[in-house]
């Protein structure tokens, strides 16, 4: 006992052994600056901070697994990923969800190497141990013979998630205990995420498999610019612009920017004037005249109303994205709905997640107009996603090295000169502008203070 104590122990200190001392002070002077609006540039992809990264940030912060709609039978599952855990997310005969370790307990070998289908139980391809899709384990191969008939395999079931919960349909998990409650971790969040999420009584319709593909990039790259990055649109896109599927200049004015709790936040841009786009995004009627249901008020509809573009991100690495947009420059634009999860693969590659959702009840012409449209714009090969991928590994790419990791970027925008928008309908901290970073220092100050605290099982 004494001896499995001691194990335990070293395990630990091995698993939190910290960064060097200047990173850590590092990181401990950008806590104090972010929120003037200051970044160290070598803090962007840090190989050095990567396991901390992993450990605190990854480790304890709720992770989405699936949308609801993605197993709705019983049996059905999917693979899903927290940083490095391969995660089963499975469907109850009871309809209640499960998530669970993908590893067999005999060895540690992969058991599901599918990324979905339709299972009863899993079944081990080094030697066969077999587990219900609850995660018992409910067979072993010459039992008898090997392991005798009283062999206890209860004890060896699947490592569940300590925490499960989900909120709009969407299923979060987090690999330890020590996540806050999803309620609360989501905050005000919430409120943006039935804007999106919950239009329709119906509910969402996720079409088809997530897209995902890997990119030479920092995770954190992707959240720094859905949290808050307007300002980018105009130039990153700019071709956007010169084929006329974007607004050709300044945007800044259709506010607002919201900072929201817990590091989240989002963009919520009506319009630029002299820009003629139809109420509610240019949902369908059939969408439009059961916002109220959907939402179960009317202020959120309000809110719709005067709205084509959303974007933000769940801290720290889940982005969504609501807008209406064209997908050439002959149809009519459509709004569309994505999803997006920045998996970090190392400090500076990440696989890319993309999940594209509709309203179950929307006119099945529109599903396919609006599914194009996401896929020639923020699909994998979506225009909108390769100007975005390539700044987001340019970045990574350029804050290497001593010259540039060694200065402190600029984050300072609307840190003094822009005002709260009075009559913003939704919660959190609006500023009356389409661009602004408050959203990102405070993302970056969360991820930070992230870094800098121990976990409980640090404290050995
Ligand atoms: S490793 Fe899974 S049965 Fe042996
Ligand atoms: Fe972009």
């Amino acid at each position: 006992m004494f001896l499995q104590a001691g194990i335990d122990r070293k395990v630990r200190l091995v698993n939190s052994m910290a960064p060097d001392a200047t990173t850590m002070r590092l990181l401990e002077n950008a806590r104090g600056s972010i929120l003037k609006g200051r970044l160290p540039a070598s803090l962007i992809a840090n190989a050095a901070l990567y396991q901390l990264e992993l450990k605190r940030v990854f480790g304890r912060t709720w992770q989405f697994l699936c949308h609801e709609d993605e197993i709705p039978n019983p049996g059905d599952y999917v693979v899903r990923y927290i940083a490095d855990n391969s995660i089963i997310v499975a469907r109850q005969q009871d309809m209640t969800i499960r998530a669970m370790s993908n590893s067999c307990r005999h060895r540690g070998t992969l058991l599901c190497r599918t990324e979905a289908g339709n299972e009863s139980a899993f079944q081990c391809p080094y030697h066969g141990w077999t587990y219900r899709n609850n995660g018992d384990l409910i067979a072993i191969p010459a039992q008898q013979a090997v392991y005798g008939a009283a062999f206890d395999k209860s004890r060896l079931g699947l490592r569940a998630l300590p925490m499960l919960d989900s909120y709009a349909g969407l299923v979060f998990g987090c690999v330890s205990d020590e996540a806050p409650g999803l309620d609360e971790y989501l905050g005000d969040m919430r409120w943006y995420l039935d804007l999106m999420m919950s239009k329709s009584a119906a509910g969402i319709q996720v079409w088809g498999a997530p897209q995902r593909w890997v990119i030479d990039a920092n995770w954190k790259t992707g959240a720094d610019n859905f949290v808050g990055d307007g300002y980018h649109t105009v130039m990153t896109h700019r071709s956007m612009c010169e084929l006329g599927l974007l607004p050709p200049d300044n945007v800044a004015v259709s506010p607002a920017h919201v900072s929201l709790s817990g590091g989240h936040g989002a963009g919520v841009l009506g319009a630029p004037p002299g820009i003629p786009a139809p109420p509610y995004m240019g949902y369908p009627e059939e969408i439009v005249s059961g916002l109220s249901e959907g939402y179960g008020d009317d202020v959120h509809g309000e809110m719709l109303k005067r709205t084509m573009f959303i974007h933000g991100n769940v801290f720290p690495n889940l982005s969504f994205l609501n807008a209406f947009i064209a997908k050439d420059g002959e149809s009519m634009p459509v709004p569309i709905l994505t999803l997006r999860q920045w998996r970090p693969l190392d400090a500076a590659r990440m696989e890319v997640w993309s999940w594209f959702f509709v309203e179950r009840n929307a006119p099945e012409e529109f599903k396919q107009q609006s599914f194009e449209t996401y896929v020639r714009t923020f699909g994998v090969g979506g225009v909108f996603e390769q100007d975005d991928a390539e700044i987001f590994q340019a970045i990574t790419k350029g804050t290497r090295g001593e010259l540039a990791g060694g200065v402190e970027l600029n984050v300072e925008m609307g840190l003094d000169n822009l005002a709260p928008d009075p009559t913003w309908l939704g919660p959190g901290r609006p500023l009356a502008s389409g661009y602004a970073e408050q959203n990102q220092r405070e993302y970056w100050k969360q991820y930070f203070d992230y870094l800098a605290t121990p976990r409980r099982d640090e404290n050995v």
